[in-house]
This record gives structure tokens, C-alpha cells and sequence, in this order.
């Protein structure tokens, strides 16, 4: 394994049992107190276009509180580019968003918007704020991400972390391993994530040039469990005024 492979906690999930009852609780904002003093490198947030979960005071927030670095993950539209350029993440990373899906679905199709999305790049950059593009381990998308001028790209693992066999998921692993050979080569640096847990995070962290791994539903799911016991103690001590 790379020893300098960085973790990016992504405290999405944090805020979207906040906002099921538009309360305070739990706070983004401490989750990333917590992340960090856990060892995470970095945190990340996606502020999405229908403020699902992330709230634009989070990103605010954030910004004056993150010790480690803080990568806002958006869509590359105009509304999120002045957003970014105003509160100044660490690095943002560009992602394709359809209102209607669950989660980010796949990587975004830079080779198609290449012109548009090169502008994109240069606010951004000339902000001051690297930029990390989503995509797939697809040659002409890297190549595409190459050509905006981006610092970064983030390789989706979605489709190594579904596979519904091991030969599948070892094809898949073949792509991104390809995928990195080739970002490498371009000059480009490269983090990754997407569905990746605790089962089967060991061989893409074992990939060579993969600097940070963005990671956050298997951390958020393990946290609601190996917390529940003790926050379900501490309300029978509520009960008795000894909290
Ligand atoms: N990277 C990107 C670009 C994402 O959109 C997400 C999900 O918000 C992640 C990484 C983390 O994925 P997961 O929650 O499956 O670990």
C-alpha cells in the first residue's frame, strides 16, 4: 500500500440526517472536528444545487474551522463557481449532478464540454483554487481533463466497488490502474472515490500515483453503529438528570 495516501472524509450523509428534520443536529461542522481528530487528511463537502444536504453556511463554516484542507465537491455552474471563488476551498472538485439521482452517478463527460468546461477551469485556477475533475477511468476523459488545464482528476471507483464478481471487479481494477498510468504520464495528479468501504478500499489504495481517497458512506455508516450504544447509554443517564 502507499503510505502517503491521504483520506478525504466526506461529511455529506452528516448533514442529511440535520436536514430530515431541518433541525441543528448532528452538525456537519463537528463531524469534522471529529473526522480530523480521527486522523482524516482532509473533508469534503458537496454543495449541491438543491441544497439537499450541505448548506451553504456548512461550506462557510467550514472554511474558518477545517485544520486539515476542505475540498468542495460541485457541479460546474456559475452559481457554484461564484460560491467558490467567494469562500476559497483547498481544491474543488467538479462533479455532474441530475437532481433526480440518489448520489453522483458516474464521472462527468469533460470531452464533450471541453471548452466550456476548460473556462471553468481558468476562473477557478486563476481564483487560486486547483481543480479536481470526476471521471471515469476513460482515456479520452483524462485526456479531456489533460486539456482543461486541471491540476487534478478524481477517478470514479463506482464501477470496481459494484462489480458483481471478482473478475469483474478485477477488470475494473485494471481500468483505474490503467487510468492512473496514464494520468501520471500527463502530468496529472490523481485522487479516487465513489463507493469504497472498509471490504474493498486495501487494493485501490495500493494503486501507484493515487495521492488522496475520497471516501464517506462506509465511515458514516460505521460511525451511526459503533455510536449507538453509547449515545442510547447516555440518554438512560438523560432520564435520571445525570447526563
Ligand atoms: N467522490 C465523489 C466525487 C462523490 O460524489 C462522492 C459521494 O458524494 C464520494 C467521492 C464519496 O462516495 P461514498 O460516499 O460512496 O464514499
Amino acid at each position: 500500500m502507499n503510505n502517503k495516501i491521504t483520506l478525504g472524509v466526506n461529511i455529506d450523509h452528516v448533514a442529511t440526517i440535520r436536514q430530515a428534520r431541518r433541525t441543528v443536529e448532528p452538525d456537519p461542522v463537528a463531524a469534522a472536528v471529529l473526522a480530523e481528530l480521527g486522523g482524516a487528511d482532509g473533508i469534503t463537502v458537496h454543495l449541491r444545487e438543491d441544497r439537499r444536504h450541505i448548506q451553504d453556511r456548512d461550506v462557510r463554516i467550514l472554511r474558518q474551522t477545517v485544520r486539515t484542507h476542505l475540498n468542495l465537491e460541485m457541479a460546474p455552474t456559475s452559481e457554484m463557481i461564484a460560491i467558490a471563488l467567494e469562500i476559497k476551498p483547498d481544491y474543488v472538485t467538479l462533479v455532474p449532478e441530475k437532481r433526480e439521482e440518489v448520489t453522483t452517478e458516474g464521472g462527468i463527460d469533460i470531452a464533450k464540454n471541453l471548452d466550456r468546461f476548460s473556462s471553468v477551469v481558468d476562473q477557478l485556477q486563476n481564483g487560486g483554487i486547483p481543480v479536481s475533475w470526476f471521471i471515469d477511468a476513460d482515456p479520452h476523459q483524462i485526456q479531456a481533463a489533460h486539456e482543461t488545464g486541471a491540476k487534478f482528476i478524481e477517478l470514479h471507483t463506482g464501477k470496481y466497488a459494484d462489480a458483481p464478481d471478482e473478475k469483474t471487479r478485477h477488470d475494473e481494477l485494471k481500468i483505474l490502474e490503467n487510468g492512473c498510468k496514464q494520468a501520471l504520464d500527463l502530468g496529472l495528479r490523481i485522487n479516487a472515490g465513489h463507493g469504497l468501504t472498509y471490504w474493498n478500499v486495501y487494493p485501490v489504495a495500493c494503486l501507484a500515483g493515487i495521492e488522496e481517497l475520497n471516501i464517506g458512506h462506509t465511515i458514516i455508516s460505521r460511525a451511526v453503529l459503533v455510536g449507538l450504544e453509547k449515545a442510547v447509554k447516555e440518554m438512560k443517564l438523560a432520564f435520571l438528570g445525570k447526563l
